[in-house]
């Protein structure tokens, strides 16, 4: 029988709520296969007691596992710019996993924040660029501490990344029946990497005849997410416009708890893949118990799909949509009372019947 290594890392804050609770759930699915899961302490508790935020072979210790499940790192002690650029980032940077893929969907029984919007009218997936851009980390800091001190934090944006990213979004437009394809772009404003950016996506889009594709500044595309969301099906960003679209996505999903994303490699592999939630470690409801683990749980999903195990994925999404459509068990972000426990508990049972 096929045995899939998944590491667990929970990092910090409702991080360590929210994965025990997806993995309860993905134990109730599993059938035909086996899993192992290593737990790995890595965050920021690791971090105020070894000064770093994971071991110096931290990288190769996760290297032969086939999945990694993350929860959300950072915490109100160490600096975000440490905890989350030396253990989030430095995987997604060193395993080059390029694709952060985000769906933005509406589950059952929750409505559309927007009046008049059916849920059905909200369906896209983003392709957010996960590797370089700006979030390249180039830069420094100059007379620091004068009043003449100067910063600087350089875009880096590569033709090969952002083909290749540009190109995998729209295989995936190919993949959908309603075959449209967004663009997030600035090129009114940022002459070089943005005009490169819609010169590729020009160039890649003479490949894929049959997609339909539109180039969006990226602050009409927020307000169109509001105003026409219909309209709207795969889209293509750079790292931080896809960051900060995908918040607002959650928004219009119900709540941040809800969105989930998996970082990839489709090509070659340098590591195992990452599935986690988008939202943070949310120090403001931490320890508490009532964090949504919907996110994390259908996290999960996207990660037992993509180690081919599309029935045991189907089954999470199942029992989830289902617990989902009966409207009894929720937490409170989506105005219910229970707590991360109980509703992870529901979903279990209900994929087990
Ligand atoms: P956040 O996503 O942690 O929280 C934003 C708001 O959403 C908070 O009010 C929080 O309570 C709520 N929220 C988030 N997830 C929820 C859930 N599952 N259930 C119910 N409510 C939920 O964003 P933030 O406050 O900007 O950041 C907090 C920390 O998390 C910072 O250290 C930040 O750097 C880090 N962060 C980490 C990741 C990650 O590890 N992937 C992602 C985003 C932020
Ligand atoms: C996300 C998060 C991270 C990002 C932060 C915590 C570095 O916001 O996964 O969306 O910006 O990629
Ligand atoms: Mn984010």
């Amino acid at each position: 029988m096929k045995n899939y290594r998944l590491a667990l890392l929970p990092g910090d804050g409702i991080g360590k709520e929210v994965i025990p609770a997806a993995v309860q759930v993905v134990n109730a699915a599993v059938q035909g296969f086996t899993l192992s899961f290593e737990p790995f302490d890595w965050g920021c508790e690791y971090y105020l007691r070894w000064g770093r935020m994971m071991p110096e072979d931290g990288l190769d210790t996760l290297r032969p596992f086939d999945a990694i499940l993350l929860g959300a790192i950072g915490h109100p002690t160490v600096p975000d710019y440490i905890s989350l650029r030396d253990l989030l980032l430095r995987i997604r940077f060193e395993f080059d996993l390029y694709i952060n893929l985000r769906p933005v969907e509406i589950l059952p029984g929750l409505e559309s924040p927007l009046r008049g919007k059916r849920p059905e009218a909200i369906s896209m997936l983003f392709i957010r660029e996960n590797t370089e851009g700006e979030y390249a980390g180039l830069g420094g800091r100059f007379k620091r501490g004068t009043p003449d001190e100067v910063a600087i934090q350089q875009s880096v944006f590569t033709r090969r990344g952002v083909e290749r990213v540009v190109r995998y979004a729209f295989q995936q437009a190919q993949r959908r029946p309603r075959k449209r394809l967004a663009s997030a772009t600035k090129s009114n404003a940022m002459q070089y990497t943005m005009v490169l950016w819609d010169e590729v996506v020009r160039a890649v889009a003479s490949e894929y005849p049959d997609i339909s594709v539109a180039s969006y500044h990226v602050d009409a595309l927020a307000a169109r997410m509001i105003t026409h969301p219909e309209s709207l099906d795969v889209v293509v960003g750079s790292n931080l416009f896809a960051d900060i679209l995908t918040d607002l996505g959650s928004a219009l999903q119900g709540s941040l708890g809800v969105a989930a994303s998996a970082n990839i490699n489709p090509v070659e592999r340098r590591g195992p893949p990452v599935f986690e939630p988008v939202h943070g470690s949310a120090p403001d409801i931490a320890g508490r118990g009532i964090a949504n683990p919907i996110a994390a749980i259908w996290a999960s999903a996207m990660m037992l799909e993509y180690l081919g195990e599309a029935a045991a994925a189907a089954r999470v999404m199942g029992g989830l949509k289902a617990v989902m459509a009966a409207g009894q068990v929720r937490t409170p972000d989506l105005g219910g009372k229970n707590t991360t426990q109980e509703f992870a508990a529901a979903v279990a049972e209900q994929v087990k019947t």
